[in-house]
């Protein structure tokens, strides 16, 4: 670790796009990085930029995170440097196609990197955050997570899991100084959209965020002490309404008899 180091925060998906923002960002608020994806040459080329521009430094992972020993591997660095005390679960495929014209198995390889990976990778680093009491994971989730409807229903059912996940650790962390965020990027400019199936220049440019912006504000949010963020959202005071009705539902949600309005003949 260097000197006057925050720690390390271990980034998938660092090879472009918003993960490569945040190692940007993240080097530049003083953490040593571990660069987790697939293509070597861009993590190499992005490490050696941010050591010359930081004097971080910057390790690089070359894992493909669907396969189980790469990530295996992933998982054990995870488990054993106890100098990270950031993860950021960001590397993830999306798919513009409706869901019954898309091809299953690219659709299993989706749920493999977005949903599996990002879990094992949760399970490698909480025990060690809990044991050093401290730690934060930012989980790269997305608005389709409560906006389904929007997009391929497998990457939207995907992020709602990222999300349900998220909720679910904040609870249980809540006393252990480990803090997790849900961001909810909307469309955001990198490549995500071509490989996803949809070149960028199709989707409505009013609708698309720089890559920049949309980790200045998650980064902001997190700084807030958001634990979900909506980098979009104009006003924070709608996702707090839609909590409330959320938890509204909670106390009614399982009883020993049916609802009144199906007991039948009665
Ligand atoms: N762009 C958007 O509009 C948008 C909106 C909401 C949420 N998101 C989410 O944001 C996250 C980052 O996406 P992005 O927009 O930055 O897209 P991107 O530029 O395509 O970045 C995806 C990253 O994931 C890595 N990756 C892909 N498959 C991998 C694998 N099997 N193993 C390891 N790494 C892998 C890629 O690197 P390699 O190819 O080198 O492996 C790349 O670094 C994703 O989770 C995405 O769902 C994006």
């Amino acid at each position: 670790m260097t000197e006057n180091s925050k720690g390390t925060a271990l980034i998938t998906g660092a090879s472009s796009g918003i993960g490569a923002i945040y190692a940007d960002r993240l080097a530049r608020r003083g953490f040593d990085l571990i660069l987790v994806a697939r293509n070597k040459e861009r993590l190499d080329a992005l490490a050696e930029r941010l050591t010359d521009e930081t004097g971080r430094a910057v390790e690089v992972v070359a894992a493909d995170l669907g396969n189980k020993d790469d990530l295996g591997r992933v998982e054990k660095v995870l488990r054993t440097d106890a100098s990270i005390t950031t993860l950021v679960n960001n590397a993830g495929i999306g798919a513009t196609a409706p869901l019954l014209a898309s091809d299953i198995d690219k659709m299993e390889e989706m749920i493999t990197l977005n949903v599996n990976a990002l879990t094992r990778l949760t399970y490698a680093a909480v025990p060690g955050f809990v044991k050093r009491g401290t730690g934060a994971i930012i989980n790269i989730a997305s608005i389709v997570a409560i906006a389904p409807e929007r997009l391929n229903g497998v990457y939207g059912g995907s992020k709602a899991f990222v999300l349900a996940l998220t909720l679910s650790l904040q609870k249980e962390l809540a006393d252990k100084n480990v803090r997790v965020q849900a961001v909810l990027p909307g469309a955001t400019a990198t490549d995500f959209w071509g490989i996803a199936g949809r070149p960028l220049e199709n989707v409505p440019s009013e609708i698309v965020m720089s890559a920049e912006d949309m980790v200045d504000a998650s980064l902001a949010g997190f700084d807030l002490g958001e634990k979900v963020t909506i980098p979009s959202l104009p006003e924070v005071a709608d996702w707090e309404a839609y909590e409330v009705a959320r938890q509204k539902l909670m106390p009614n949600l399982s009883h020993s008899v049916p609802a009144a309005r199906y007991r039948v003949g009665e």
